[in-house]
């Protein structure tokens, strides 16, 4: 029998975090399978990652729906049809709304490159680059209405100090692609 997980992930963008997600699905290191990635931008990189996996995309534009919750229920509709188990955001530049709340809560987690609650929002890592501290991180969370506020579910730490800000960029997103699968693994048993 097939006990493996369904994992949908919602991104925006270059989707690094998607594919380190992917990967450790189809190498096992998950017991879980990736069935649906949710973009709300038809040119974002991610889409790419996901042919080569494989991966069937839902592709948006929001501003081709009157309201939010219009193009949210056709993302539930989809998350039903693939049997979903659990939402992962990975740089999904939106906040989720009450339709896919209230279908999902507490199935829908988030990666932040910071240490929570430090640096919520956009450019996180430059905030925290620029602020002056010695070290910063990742936190993986669980997804509430407020922004970067849900649950803490898990954090690591990466330090500032001697490095650029391309260079705290890379360190913070291969601290990100190591959390966001222990989280995984944890979750999912
Ligand atoms: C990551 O830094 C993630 O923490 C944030 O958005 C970025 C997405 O990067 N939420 P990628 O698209 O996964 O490469």
């Amino acid at each position: 029998m097939n006990t493996k997980k369904h994992i949908a992930v919602f991104a925006s963008g270059n989707g690094s975090n998607f594919e380190a997600i992917a990967c450790a699905c189809a190498e096992n290191r998950l017991n879980a399978e990736v069935v649906l990635l949710v973009c709300d931008n038809p040119k974002a990189f991610v889409i790419q990652r996901a042919e080569k996996f494989n991966i069937p995309v839902f592709a948006f534009q929001p501003k081709d729906y009157a309201h939010k919750a219009d193009y949210e229920t056709e993302i539930v509709q989809l998350l039903k049809k693939h049997n979903v188990d659990l939402i992962c955001l990975a740089g999904y530049l939106r906040l989720v709304s009450d339709v896919l709340l209230d279908e999902y809560e507490g199935k829908i987690i988030n990666i932040h490159p910071s240490l929570l609650p430090e640096f919520k929002g956009l450019h996180a890592i430059q905030q925290a680059f620029e602020s002056g501290a010695k070290i910063t991180g990742v936190t993986t969370h669980f997804v509430d209405k407020t922004l970067d506020g849900g649950k803490i579910i898990d954090q690591v730490e990466v330090p500032i100090e001697n490095c650029t800000l391309e260079e705290l960029e890379t360190r913070i997103h291969t601290a990100e692609h190591k959390l966001y699968i222990k989280t995984l693994a944890k979750l999912l048993t």
